[in-house]
């Protein structure tokens, strides 16, 4: 009676375990770094002026590889990740740049969407404050870095409404937007 009931209690102890684990995997977008969504939360309440206070400050802190591992996967590279995927930043962009997001996965997804954009956003003015001080020789220059990370901050933004309004074709544009800024940074200075 006693085993039985030991048995039936670790049987329980298993499934909250199991639990547990099925809502850490499901709150994965919180992820990387706390310091990152601080910045994400002061552009979403709309001030600027405190995030890129705050991005610069990051900045001094972090190598821009290290502040580039935060599009990867939360898993291995504890990166920020997208709340409800297991797919980085990255890889989540790639994937709204080839299709529109179902209006299923728009319902499901919107507020990850938003909160992704958001967080594009604080690490292109994290990025911005890594642009090289002094031009490093053909189109390695200060303005095209800035272009690229001030682009990616913009269509971040207006990702973050797309998503908001849950407007799927809108996602799409403003994502690929956003991955063409990618792009054409990683294509000079990678
Ligand atoms: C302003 C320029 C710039 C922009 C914009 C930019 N990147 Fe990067 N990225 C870089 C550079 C430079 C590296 C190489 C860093 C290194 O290894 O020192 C890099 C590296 C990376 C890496 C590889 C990290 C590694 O070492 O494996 C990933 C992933 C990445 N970027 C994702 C993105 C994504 C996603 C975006 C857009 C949302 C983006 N980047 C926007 C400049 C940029």
């Amino acid at each position: 009676m006693l085993k039985l009931r030991l048995g039936t209690l670790s049987v329980g102890l298993l499934a909250a375990a199991g639990l547990l684990l099925a809502l850490g995997s499901s709150a994965v977008g919180q992820g990387g770094d706390n310091d990152v969504k601080k910045i994400a939360d002061l552009i979403k309440k709309g001030d600027m002026a405190g995030a890129k206070k705050a991005a610069q400050e990051y900045a001094k802190k972090k190598e821009i590889d290290e502040v580039m591992y935060l599009f990867k996967p939360v898993k291995k590279y504890n990166g920020l990740g997208v709340t409800g995927s297991d797919q980085g930043i990255e890889q989540v962009l790639i994937k709204l740049n080839n299709a529109a997001p179902t209006a299923a996965i728009m319902a499901k997804m919107a507020d990850s969407y938003a909160e992704m954009g958001y967080n594009i956003a604080a690490v292109g003015l994290i990025t911005e404050f890594h642009a090289p001080t002094q031009n490093m020789g053909g189109k390695k220059t200060k303005e095209e870095w800035t272009k690229w990370t001030t682009g990616s901050v913009e269509a971040a933004l207006k990702l973050a409404e797309a998503a908001k309004a849950k407007n799927v074709a809108d996602v799409k544009t403003q994502a690929s937007k956003v991955n063409n800024n990618c792009n054409s940074c990683h294509t000079i200075f990678r």
